[in-house]
């Protein structure tokens, strides 16, 4: 149970400021996905080890508040990303609600083998827009990774196990700066070509501002519809709401987050977490969109992991409601 004033889940439902104003807004979906990326990206850049079990009562914590998406972890090198090591025991050891779905990080064919095995039912390959990036993060060129993800994705639907992609960078390069809206576009085009069933546009480094989103959208709006398209945003210069919601108004109703605004990629450096969930959940409901996630149970789970992990959380929403 979460300590604080107002804790009390009907108090937080029936906030006067909360009522639905979407009125005021156009162009809007009226239901938006969350794909909790919390336990994955919330967690991979972790110093500290999280032990298992607290990986697993995150997950099943995460599981019943509603949310229908929850990325568990990553099947890729222990020796690069420690805290996915026991991506195994976490994908075996968590309860698999019904109507949630548990997809996992697959870079390669072996790691795709090792997640089928652990009961992975749905799976994600991650590239970039940027060379230098890639290269950095999975050890190998954009044209490379397309090959390594064919092979993953050709597996994949032999078994009827829906793949999604990401594209990092989409925004900006930790190492090469700029980004065209272009090669942007170019390798959603691949991975949406190959088989993906939805493009997850990832702001690594939470460089964005609306201005460059609405961009970058356009762009990769003229080759894939924006029902198949996703945003995940990094936070680090405080513009991801206003980037999620330029693209809720550009048509988009797929955003990743992470419960806590916990998140970074090990090789992005600078990168500060995703924008928290809390957060989003928030403004969403503000906005009268309906997410089917439950706030004071999200908050609860934000409320868990980050006393195991020892952190503060970065969500604003859970600050003001604790203090509040
Ligand atoms: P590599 O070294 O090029 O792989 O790593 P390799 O094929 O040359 O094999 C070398 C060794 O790695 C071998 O072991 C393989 O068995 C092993 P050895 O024989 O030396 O003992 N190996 C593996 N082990 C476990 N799982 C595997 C696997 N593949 C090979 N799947 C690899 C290539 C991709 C594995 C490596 O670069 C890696 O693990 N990278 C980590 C990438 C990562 O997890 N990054 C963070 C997630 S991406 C992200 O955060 C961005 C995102 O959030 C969106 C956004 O914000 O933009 C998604
Ligand atoms: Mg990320």
């Amino acid at each position: 149970m979460i300590i604080c004033h107002i804790m009390d889940e009907e108090a937080i439902e029936t906030k006067d400021w909360q009522h639905y104003e979407s009125s005021q807004l156009s162009g809007l979906p009226g239901y938006v996905k969350i794909v909790e990326v919390g336990p994955r990206d919330g967690l991979q850049n972790e110093k500290v080890i999280v032990p298992t079990d607290i990986k697993i009562e995150f997950i099943n914590q995460l599981s019943k508040t509603g949310l229908s998406v929850i990325e568990v972890t990553s099947f890729v090198s222990s020796r690069w990303v420690p805290q996915m090591a026991d991506h195994t025991e976490v994908m075996k050891g968590i309860h698999q609600y019904p109507g949630v779905r548990y997809p996992v990080l697959t870079p390669n064919l072996q790691g795709f083998h090792r997640a089928v095995a652990a009961g992975a039912t749905e799976i994600s390959v991650f590239g970039a827009a940027s060379e230098s990036f890639s290269k950095k993060n999975i050890n190998c060129s954009i044209e490379e990774s397309m090959g390594k993800f064919e092979e993953v994705i050709k597996s994949a639907r032999h078994m009827n196990i829906p793949v999604r992609g990401y594209v990092s960078c989409a925004l900006g390069c930790p190492y090469e700066g700029n980004i065209t809206p272009q090669k942007v576009t170019e390798v959603s085009k691949r991975l949406y070509s190959l088989g993906c069933y939805e493009i997850s546009l990832g702001d690594t480094i939470g460089v964005g501002t609306p201005g460059s989103m609405k961009k970058m959208l356009e762009s990769v709006m003229k080759e894939i519809p924006p029902g198949a398209l996703a945003v995940h945003c990094h936070d680090t210069y405080g513009q991801a709401l206003a980037n999620i919601l330029t693209a809720l108004q550009m048509g988009i109703s797929v955003v990743d987050s992470a419960v806590s605004g916990l998140g970074g990629c090990p090789y992005a450096k600078g990168a500060s977490g995703n924008v928290a969930t809390e957060d989003l959940v928030y403004m969403l409901n503000g906005l009268g969109l309906n997410t089917g996630v439950n706030l004071y149970k999200v908050m609860e789970a934000g409320d868990f992991i980050c006393k195991a992990v020892n952190k503060t959380t970065n969500s604003k929403v859970a600050q003001a409601l604790f203090n509040a």
